[in-house]
């Protein structure tokens, strides 16, 4: 994409505060039982010692541990999500897990289309769009990932790739049902790597995306849409990134797995 055509769709937004902030932890496959049961402990004593203002938490734990995660959360402001579902409703899909199961639990939120999904389980727009509509049907937010590889940003074909994932997996819905989604921009490069974005490139990134929202909902749903950032997160450079005027919080992998830093992340605005 021209850098023209980039800066008109960036340009056609002015930011405001409209919209929730969101610090989401991706434990993704880590921790035994006992260890999930001590890490929700540290957090919640953290956070008594160091409440958090107006920032919705959300801990996605690997499923095994829905239940101990939402009674944590029933004691507590946080909410629990999940890391997959299966795109099928019910019935024969040895070892999956439905959205009505999910539901039935109190799960909130459900990441989808994370990259190590794409990747290793080789998950397409198409399936990663029939999760999107299960989950709206059944009242759990999707945090919908999207992120380019090294090679697509070196070949200056970020912007593309990203328009590219957001358009196939969630452009189908109607505007009522986007207005339900959690967008997560993380790209590949940065996860699990401790090279983060610069706050520039984010903020450049979620405002692009925010301007691909408002070219097909309009600026009042595109304003109201919140756009976390993932990718080498931490205790550290959270402030700066969450500075950004289109950086409404994080999607959290490594430093989610620490209690005192997660907390401070989440102090981070
Ligand atoms: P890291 O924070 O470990 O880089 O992981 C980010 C991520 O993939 C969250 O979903």
């Amino acid at each position: 994409m021209s850098l023209v055509v980039k800066n008109e769709i960036i340009n056609q937004v002015t930011p405001n505060n409209m919209r929730s902030k969101i610090v989401a932890g991706n434990w993704k496959m880590n921790k035994k039982f006992d260890e999930a049961d001590e890490l929700l402990y540290q957090i919640t004593d953290e956070l008594n010692n160091n409440p958090i203002d107006n920032v919705q938490l959300v801990i996605c734990p690997p499923s095994l541990y829905l239940e101990l995660a939402t009674d944590f959360a029933d004691a507590s402001e946080i909410k629990i999500g999940v890391q997959n579902v299966s795109e099928h409703k019910s019935g024969a899909y040895t070892g999956e897990i439905s959205v009505e199961m999910l539901s039935s639990v109190d799960v909130e939120f459900c990441i989808i289309g994370h990259s190590e999904r794409r990747k290793y389980f080789a998950e397409t727009s198409e399936q990663l769009a029939n999760k999107v509509n299960n989950l709206l049907e059944f009242g759990i937010e999707p945090i919908f990932c999207i992120g380019e590889q090294l090679e697509e940003r070196e070949a200056d074909k970020h912007f593309e790739i990203v328009k590219k994932q957001i358009s196939e997996g969630l452009f189908h819905l109607s505007p009522s049902e986007f207005s339900n989604i959690v967008v997560a921009y993380e790209p590949v490069w940065a996860i699990g790597t401790g090279v983060t974005a610069s706050p520039e490139q984010a903020q450049e990134m979620h405002a692009f995306i925010r301007g691909v929202i408002s070219e097909k909902y309009g600026t009042e749903l595109a304003e109201e849409t919140s756009i976390l950032y993932g990718g080498s997160c931490n205790a550290k450079n959270a402030k700066e990134l969450f500075s950004n005027t289109d950086v409404d919080g994080g999607l959290i992998g490594g430093a989610s797995l620490v209690a005192k830093d997660f907390i401070a992340i989440a102090n981070s605005f």
